[in-house]
């Protein structure tokens, strides 16, 4: 076996190990991340401590913010929060799975609720949750939990509303990761009950992220938002579960800022825009008779394994630093045609999440019975493209997949 799959395998069976002690809700004073302490134990000597930093405002670049840090919340002080809540977390997709996992492995009192026998079922059974026990039917999850934590697809929120919206009682707190269901509630029909607490937390990252990072006991950036506030709490609760679910740090935004931002950011850079900027650059360069291998080097390789990392990690300006006088020289140049260029398109894109065009899109095609089989079909449209296979090749050859 390799090592890769026993460290999966650990992983899987600590996580069987932490359900059951959710399920029975021990007192327990656990680090962040149950699974990073166990594996510092093992791998002593390095031992992460969370810095000792909190709430505080930092100047972003001249304008003053306020950002929560998870110091604030000593693991101790959560598990008193929430000691009389129950997290119902509705939907085990990618964030229902890494928040699930990191709220139980925080010693909080979870419960699962999805759809009995779909694909999210058998997932969570994987995961460690018992059904009847910590795993039970959307309904069923509802009325055991005190904070209502809706992590099913934008769409299937939609879809579901009428039949979930009468079991959000009075003192129950209703929480998102996205504004999208009720910034837009004239297409989904989403209006929260008016006695309850409807707060957001939204991850920067895929959950796949949420949980990795909290494994390393380190924490993914999250964005906190507050929709409807009657208990005088709500502020305060969107904090405590960021921090519950994995959050390093969180920034303030609204429902809509934080929906207009996100739906904009994966239709650009993050995710539309890469695909379309790749593919262009790539077909050039074959219109003009590179080979794939050299096509795909310029274009994704070099970006994703040299030049993007030293962006993250350091900035811009030092990746420019970083390269050839005569590679700055004409990026500086043609940075401001791209920037001119591609200005209109974003502004469009901005204008098309603005006034809901995006997301009646994404209600029609997400709401099909076939979404599943029409998504899988698109994206191996994408796997097929010339592209992309030659990618395979390329990253085969990388030194550290030959043995
Ligand atoms: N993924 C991200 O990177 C990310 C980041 C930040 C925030 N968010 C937000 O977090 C929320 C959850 O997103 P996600 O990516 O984790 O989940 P997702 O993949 O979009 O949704 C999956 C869940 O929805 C359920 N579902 C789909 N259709 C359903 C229906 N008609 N009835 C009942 N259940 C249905 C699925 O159950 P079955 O398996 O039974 O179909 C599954 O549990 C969304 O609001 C999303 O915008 C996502």
């Amino acid at each position: 076996m390799s090592f890769a799959s026993r460290s999966a395998q650990a992983v899987r069976a600590a996580s069987r190990r932490a359900a059951t002690k959710a399920a029975t809700r021990p007192v327990q004073a656990a680090s962040y991340s149950l699974l990073a302490r166990n594996a510092a134990a093992k791998a002593a000597p390095r031992v992460a401590t969370a810095p000792s930093r909190g709430m505080k405002t930092l100047d972003f670049a001249g304008t003053k913010e306020v950002v929560y840090e998870r110091s604030d919340w000593p693991l101790a002080k959560l598990q008193d929060y929430f000691k009389n809540d129950t997290l119902a977390l509705i939907g085990y997709g990618s964030q229902g799975h890494g928040q699930g996992l990191n709220a139980r492995d925080n010693g909080l009192n979870v419960v699962v609720g999805v759809r009995e026998n779909g694909e999210s079922w058998k997932q969570a059974i994987e995961d460690g949750w018992v059904p009847g026990e910590t795993l039970f039917s959307i309904e069923e999850a509802i009325n055991r939990g005190t904070i209502i934590m809706n992590l099913l697809s934008d769409a299937a929120q939609s879809q579901t509303w009428p039949k979930i919206a009468p079991l959000i009682t009075k003192g129950k707190t209703l929480y998102f990761s996205h504004g999208f269901s009720v910034v837009y509630k004239n297409d989904t029909h989403v209006v929260p009950p008016a006695d309850v607490d409807v707060i957001l937390v939204a991850p920067k990252g895929s959950g796949r992220t949420v949980r990795t990072l909290f494994k390393e006991g380190r924490g993914i950036n999250s964005s906190v938002a507050v929709w409807q506030d009657v208990t005088g709490k709500a502020k305060e609760k969107a904090v405590a579960l960021g921090v519950a679910v994995g959050s390093g740090y969180m920034y303030d935004t609204t429902f809509e800022k934080e929906v207009y931002s996100d739906l904009y950011g994966e239709r650009g850079v993050l995710m539309g825009a890469i695909q379309g900027l790749f593919c262009a650059q790539y077909k050039v360069l074959r219109a003009n008779g590179h080979t794939p291998s050299e096509a795909f080097n310029e274009t994704v390789e070099e970006a994703t394994q040299s030049l993007y990392p030293l962006i993250g990690q350091y900035g811009m300006d030092y990746m420019y630093n970083a390269c050839s006088t005569t590679a700055r020289r004409g990026a500086l140049d043609w940075a401001k045609v791209f920037e001119e260029t591609n200005l209109p398109v974003f502004e469009k894109l901005y204008q098309s999440v603005r006034d809901g065009t995006e997301t009646r899109r994404s209600l029609e095609f997400n709401g099909r019975s076939t979404y599943r089989e029409d998504l899988a079909k698109e994206l191996k449209e994408i796997d097929e493209q010339e592209i992309w296979r030659a990618g395979k090749v390329v990253r085969s050859l990388r030194p550290d997949n030959l043995s």
